[in-house]
């Protein structure tokens, strides 16, 4: 089976998308899936080009076991070429990256993170820059169900 790449994509990548590839890193190693997808992480825009992952988000990350490596990058039209699924974390991403996709094609790789939630019922992943501490450990909470959706789906698809 073709080795699968997927992309998680939130405003800024310093926050929900840092911390979503962390926490599909850890759930592909222990399924030992990580050989057969490759993952990374992308901004809707690129106002914090360059940086580390917000320090609060690394904070929050690191008490529950996470290291968050990735440096903010924009997405680029190649993306849509390279992965095969985009995972957007709210309305705002998803409507991004259908604005961004240069085909129809493209648009069909778009997801919504939270599709892959089964623990809680939600519509998006909030954004937690400008709220408080309990805002980066919801993140935390509702990226760790929808993963391991996400790991359920693929290892489904692995077995086909
Ligand atoms: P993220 O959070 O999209 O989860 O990385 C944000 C990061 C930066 C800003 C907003 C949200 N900002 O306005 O700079």
């Amino acid at each position: 089976m073709k080795k699968q790449s997927i992309l998680f994509v939130c405003l800024g990548n310093i926050c929900r998308s840092p911390m979503a590839e962390s926490v599909m890193d850890r759930l592909l190693a222990e399924t030992q899936l990580s050989t057969e997808v490759s993952i990374d992480s992308a901004g809707c825009y690129g106002y914090h080009e360059g940086e580390r992952a917000d320090a609060r988000m690394r904070q929050h990350a690191s008490a529950r076991g996470y290291k968050l490596n990735s440096i903010s990058r924009p997405i680029t039209t190649d993306d849509f070429e390279k992965f095969d699924l985009i995972i957007g974390m709210d309305d705002n991403n998803i409507a991004d990256l259908m604005r961004k996709a240069p085909s129809a094609e493209a648009q069909k790789k778009i997801r919504r993170m939270t599709d892959y939630c089964s623990a809680h019922t939600v519509d998006h992943i909030p954004d937690p820059y400008y709220g408080g501490a309990d805002g980066f450990d919801l993140v935390i909470d509702l990226l760790e169900d929808a993963c391991s959706g996400l790991i359920k789906q693929l290892s489904t698809r692995q077995k086909e």
